[in-house]
């Protein structure tokens, strides 16, 4: 009995890291969360039935913890069941609220069953660490799920960043002061609870919606360090190796979206990206556009070679996977090879557009991440840009003055021609002109995308 726990526990833990890593292909992502899933309730059971404390005692209050597990699994169930795809960022971020709240409180109850009895420094430590972090995980992923739903805005006032510093400062002296064993009792410790949750709130307030995405991988880097802390209290393996493991992804995540973003994470955190959020209109515009006609561009589609699709946001505002879809079929039934060039920060959330694209069935090995399609754009006859624009600014590499510049960009204008679908001239995230829409081999075709693809797919069908 006393072995199979901690084999089950290693069993787990490899699911953890054979899931993550399946993770990263949205070929075997579904396999890998299933995988990792089957590991944490082998983790879950394992810890229920088998566990036995130092004096051979099974664990206490089983039926609470059953009853528990049933009402969460029913409430998690039922949210995964029902939110929509556009609405993944702020499921995640209610979640990981969740496992930040689960942190604190593990933290809270180990401080109140040590009696204020001095804890000792790696104790001490895990327990306010815990707690530290698991609350500011907690109260801004809650801040993060109200302003991508829309709920609570972005608030900045003078003296901000002074105010949360100096809450951070507090709360970090007086979890410092207890760990040494200056400072103790349970009230304080609540305070110093509440003093956290307080900072994640402000903390999270005055950054943009946009960068949500952001800040919420960073969030749930924070609730992997405060699970990890828990598992260094109990001395449970599987829960530090996933703390670590949630802790490490969200933090490389953040990284790299912050690079894709050409924008360092302080410059996100202290939420002053003077972006437009695509409202205003693209600015110092200059030359002439050619328009185009859903005729004619399904003209050039359907004799052409290669087609490159460069699915954005717009595709998402549209809701236009689907008939981008069946552009695809249309097109291949032609003779014409069809690829999507996937830009790792097209739309509003990692993965975004991956997302959108599986929604429709369209084929994974169709989706080529951008250092891959890069080399092929000279080769490559038609591009149509469906409802992007940062990730397609030559601005990016030329303009060193231009706030997108170093951000690594698709070069869709060292192709033949390019066909760009939006409804108007209006600048997007970054709330900058781009220069691709004036180039000689670009034409503009002005509408919502899934008008556009809609009379797009008719008139290639026609021909
Ligand atoms: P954007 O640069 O935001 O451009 C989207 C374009 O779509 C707009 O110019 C808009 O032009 C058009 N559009 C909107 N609704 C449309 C509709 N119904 N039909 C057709 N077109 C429509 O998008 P992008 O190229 O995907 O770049 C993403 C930006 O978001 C980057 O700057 C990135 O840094 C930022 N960002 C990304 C993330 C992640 S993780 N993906 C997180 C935070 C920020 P019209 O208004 O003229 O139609």
């Amino acid at each position: 009995m006393e072995t199979i726990l901690p084999i089950l526990y290693l069993v787990a833990s490899i699911t953890f890291i054979v899931g993550l890593k399946m993770l990263g292909s949205p070929k075997t992502a579904r396999q890998g969360n299933l995988i990792a899933a089957f590991g944490m309730v082998l983790a879950i059971a394992g810890t229920i039935f088998l566990y036995r404390g130092h004096s051979g005692e099974a664990l206490h209050n089983v039926p609470f913890i059953l009853a528990a597990l049933v009402v969460g699994t029913g409430i998690g169930w039922m949210m995964a069941m029902k939110v929509k795809m556009t609405a993944m960022p702020q499921m995640v971020s209610f979640f990981n609220g969740m496992g930040g709240a689960c942190a604190a409180l593990i933290s809270l109850m180990e401080y109140k069953a040590t009696g204020g009895a001095p804890m000792g420094l790696g104790h001490g430590l895990a327990t306010i660490a815990g707690l530290l972090i698991g609350s500011i995980s907690f109260s801004g992923s809650i801040i993060a799920f109200g302003k991508l739903e829309e709920r609570i805005k972005d608030i900045r006032f003078g003296g901000q960043q002074f105010i949360n510093n100096a809450a951070l400062l507090a709360a970090l002296v007086i979890g410092g002061l207890i760990v040494a064993g200056q400072m103790s009792g349970f009230e304080i410790v609540v305070g110093l609870a509440v003093l956290s949750l307080i900072f994640g709130v402000l903390f999270v307030l005055p950054i943009g919606g946009a960068d949500m995405p952001v800040v919420i991988s960073l969030l749930n880097s924070f609730t992997g360090v405060a699970a990890a802390c828990g598992g260094f209290l109990y001395g449970n393996m599987v829960m530090l190796i996933g703390g670590i493991l949630v802790g490490s992804a969200g933090t490389l995540l953040t990284v790299v979206m912050c690079r894709a973003m050409n924008r360092s994470l302080l410059n996100v955190l202290i939420g002053n990206f003077q972006g437009s959020g695509a409202t205003g209109a693209a600015a110092g515009a200059t030359g002439t556009i050619r328009e185009v006609s859903a005729t004619d561009a399904a003209v050039l589609m359907a004799y052409a070679k290669q087609v490159v699709i460069v699915p954005g946001y717009g595709l998402a505002v549209a809701q236009a996977q689907h008939v981008c879809h069946q552009l695809e079929h249309e097109l291949e039934a032609k003779g014409v090879t069809v690829k999507y060039a996937i830009h790792p920060v097209a739309g509003r959330m990692p993965g975004h557009m991956n997302v959108l694209l599986a929604e429709a069935d369209v084929s994974y090995d169709k989706l080529v991440e951008m250092e891959e399609i890069n080399p092929e754009f000279p080769n490559t006859d038609v591009v149509l840009v469906v409802g992007a624009n940062d990730v397609v600014n030559p601005a990016a590499k030329t303009d060193p003055q231009s706030p997108i510049y170093g951000m690594p960009v698709l070069d869709v204008e060292l192709s033949r021609q390019v066909i760009v679908m939006k409804r108007s001239m209006k600048a997007g995230y970054a709330g900058i002109d781009n220069d691709l829409f004036y180039r000689p081999n670009t034409s503009m075709l002005f509408g919502d995308a899934k008008t556009s693809l809609t009379s797009l797919v008719t008139e290639v069908k026609a021909l």
